[in-house]
């Protein structure tokens, strides 16, 4: 638990690399030293403005629950391609701007043609997938797990399309997925994962985790004095 929690606090050298990114976002697209730093509109380095609002006839499509995954489909027009993307799950509704915009669960690639990334608003999960090349793709799909045990309300994928270099699309969304995790009382990490950058839930979690650490340490020392003492 501690180290999964840790991965919020491990700082992450922000690489500003301009290059075409013909082999997937780089490895710190989503990631961020400093909150103001953060890419949180999760567009690429290059130096154009995306065509929003502009139409583009890209979907993205979800599936049913698998149990415990679910299916996530880019694809666009019948006789369209993308080369490039980016695609995270959020907070439904939540404008992609919003710099405490939550970043939800783990991707895992289904083919060879995407491969997951890491994203430090996502709270210990694999919060992102991008492309592995810069052929042309008329479809590409990929499963994703919510975290375990967390209420997360409706969620929504949103994705950054890249055509050619020069021409790419960010705020491409899906529809509401709902009735994702148990409808339960959050618990504390679930309420991290829901406002990731609140610093008084973020402090309570690290004296609850510390608390742990110390109970178990007095644990271990009583178990040594009870083996000394027999
Ligand atoms: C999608 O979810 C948001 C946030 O929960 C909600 O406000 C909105 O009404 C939902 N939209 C649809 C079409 O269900």
């Amino acid at each position: 638990m501690y180290s999964y929690f840790l991965t919020i606090y491990s700082l992450v050298l922000f690489a500003s690399d301009v290059n075409a990114y013909s082999s997937g976002s780089p490895d710190a697209f989503c990631q961020y030293d400093r909150l103001d730093g953060r890419n949180v509109i999760l567009r690429p380095g290059h130096n154009v403005r995306p065509r929003n609002p502009a139409p583009h006839g890209y979907r993205l499509e979800t599936g049913q629950f698998n149990p415990k995954s679910l299916r996530v489909t880019l694809r666009a027009a019948p006789n369209d391609y993308f080369r490039g993307f980016f695609v995270q799950a959020t907070r439904a509704d939540f404008p992609l701007e919003a710099i405490n915009r939550p970043a939800y669960g783990t991707f895992r690639p289904l083919d060879a043609n995407s491969q997951a990334r890491r994203c430090r608003a996502a709270v210990g999960g694999v919060g992102g997938i991008t492309h592995t090349n810069n052929r042309d793709k008329n479809v590409v799909s990929f499963d994703w797990y919510p975290p375990a045990s967390c209420n997360l309300g409706n969620v929504q994928f949103v994705a950054t399309v890249v055509k050619q270099y020069n021409e790419y699309w960010v705020d491409v969304r899906s529809p509401n997925v709902t009735g994702i995790g148990f409808q339960g009382e959050r618990g504390i990490l679930c309420q991290l994962y829901n406002d990731p950058f609140n610093t008084g839930i973020q402090q309570e979690v690290i004296r609850l985790l510390s608390q742990q650490q110390q109970q178990q340490g007095q644990q271990q020392g009583q178990q040594q004095q009870a083996r000394t003492a027999g």
